[in-house]
C-alpha cells in the first residue's frame, strides 16, 4: 500500500487533460484518459465509474511521469508500450514502428481480394514491424499461414511475440532478412507497408515520429521509392497463380507506384483511400490477369 495522494481520480484526470491541452496536443482528452487509466491500473470505464476514489501516491506519480513524457512529445502508444490495430493489442519496442490506423486500409484491401475466408492461404508480410498486418490478416483467415520478414531482428522478435499473444503464433513464422531475398516460396497474398518517406523530409517530421519511430521504418531513400523498387522487382516470382499484392503508399505516391508497377510487369487493380480520403493502399496483380 502506498500513501494516498489526496486527489481523486477525476481531479487527477482533469489536471492531466489540462496540461496536455495547454501544450496544444491534439486529442488531449482521450490521451489523458489513456494515460490515467494505465497509471491507475484500470480501463477507461473503471476510470470514469470510480472517479471519486482517492489516487494512491504511487499512481499519481506514475501519471505525472506519463504526462511529463507526453509533454516531451513521446507518443501515447510508446508510453504505454502498447498500440491497438484492427482491434488487437500490439506491444511496441524501439525497433518497431507504431502501427497507424491508416494502415488498416491495407488489411481491408487485402481481405477484399479473398473470395473464401475459410480457405487455406499462404501470406507474406514484407517489413512486418510489430507484425500488425500479418497478425490482423491471420485473425480474419483461420486457415491461412503467414511469413513476416523484417530487416530488424528486434522487430521480427516483437512481431513473433505479438502473433503469439494474439493467438495466431502457431500459424506464423518470422525471419530477419532483406525483403524477400531469402524466400523461394510463392504466396497467395503479399502485403507490405514499406518505408516511404523521402530522406530529405525526415527532419521535418513531427517529433513523435522523428524521435520515436525507427529510421529504418521511415526512410524510403532520396525519392521515397527505394523499398517499392526492391519489392516490386521480387513480386512476380513471389506470387502464386491467382495471387496478389497489397502495398501501403504515401498519399502522393499512387502515380509513381502505377509507373513502377507497370515496369515490373504488374497492374494496379485497385487504389483504396484511407479515412481522410488519401490514396493509401494499392492492389497489384501480374499483368494480363486483371479481374
Ligand atoms: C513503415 S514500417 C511498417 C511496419 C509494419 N508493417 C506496420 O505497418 O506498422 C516498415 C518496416 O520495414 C522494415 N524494413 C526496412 N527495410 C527493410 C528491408 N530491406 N528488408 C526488410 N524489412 C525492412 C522496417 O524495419 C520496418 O519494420
Amino acid at each position: 500500500m502506498t500513501a494516498p495522494s489526496g486527489i481523486s481520480r477525476r481531479e487527477a484526470l482533469a489536471q492531466a487533460r489540462e496540461a496536455l491541452s495547454r501544450a496544444g496536443l491534439d486529442g488531449a482528452a482521450l490521451e489523458a484518459r489513456l494515460l490515467a487509466a494505465d497509471a491507475f491500473g484500470t480501463d477507461q470505464a473503471g476510470l470514469l465509474a470510480r472517479g471519486e476514489e482517492i489516487v494512491a501516491a504511487s499512481a499519481a506519480s506514475r501519471l505525472a511521469d506519463h504526462v511529463r513524457r507526453r509533454l516531451a512529445r513521446e507518443p501515447v502508444g510508446r508510453i504505454l508500450g502498447l498500440r491497438e490495430f484492427w482491434g488487437l493489442p500490439f506491444r511496441l519496442s524501439p525497433q518497431t514502428l507504431e502501427p497507424r490506423p491508416d494502415t488498416e486500409t491495407v488489411v481491408e484491401a487485402a481481405l477484399a481480394r479473398i473470395a473464401d475466408r475459410d480457405a487455406p492461404a499462404q501470406l507474406l508480410d514484407l517489413g512486418t514491424g510489430s507484425g500488425c498486418l500479418l497478425v490482423a490478416l491471420l485473425s480474419e483467415l483461420p486457415r491461412a499461414r503467414g511469413l513476416g520478414i523484417d530487416r530488424s531482428a528486434g522487430a521480427a522478435a516483437a512481431a513473433r511475440a505479438n502473433a503469439a499473444e494474439n493467438g495466431v503464433g502457431a500459424r506464423a513464422a518470422f525471419l530477419c532478412g532483406d525483403w524477400a531475398e531469402a524466400v523461394e516460396a510463392r504466396f497467395d497474398l503479399v502485403v507490405s507497408n514499406p518505408p516511404y518517406i523521402r530522406a530529405g523530409a525526415l527532419a521535418g517530421l513531427a517529433p513523435e515520429v522523428a524521435h520515436h519511430d525507427p529510421r529504418l521504418a521511415l526512410d524510403g531513400g532520396a525519392d521515397g521509392l527505394d523499398a517499392y523498387r526492391a519489392i516490386l522487382a521480387a513480386l512476380p516470382r513471389l506470387l502464386a497463380p491467382g495471387g496478389c499484392a497489397v502495398l501501403e503508399i504515401g498519399f502522393d505516391q499512387a502515380g509513381d507506384l502505377a509507373e513502377l508497377a507497370a515496369g515490373a510487369g504488374l497492374d494496379m487493380a485497385e487504389m483504396r483511400r484511407d479515412l481522410a480520403g488519401h490514396p493509401r493502399a494499392v492492389t497489384l496483380l501480374p499483368r494480363a490477369r486483371l479481374v
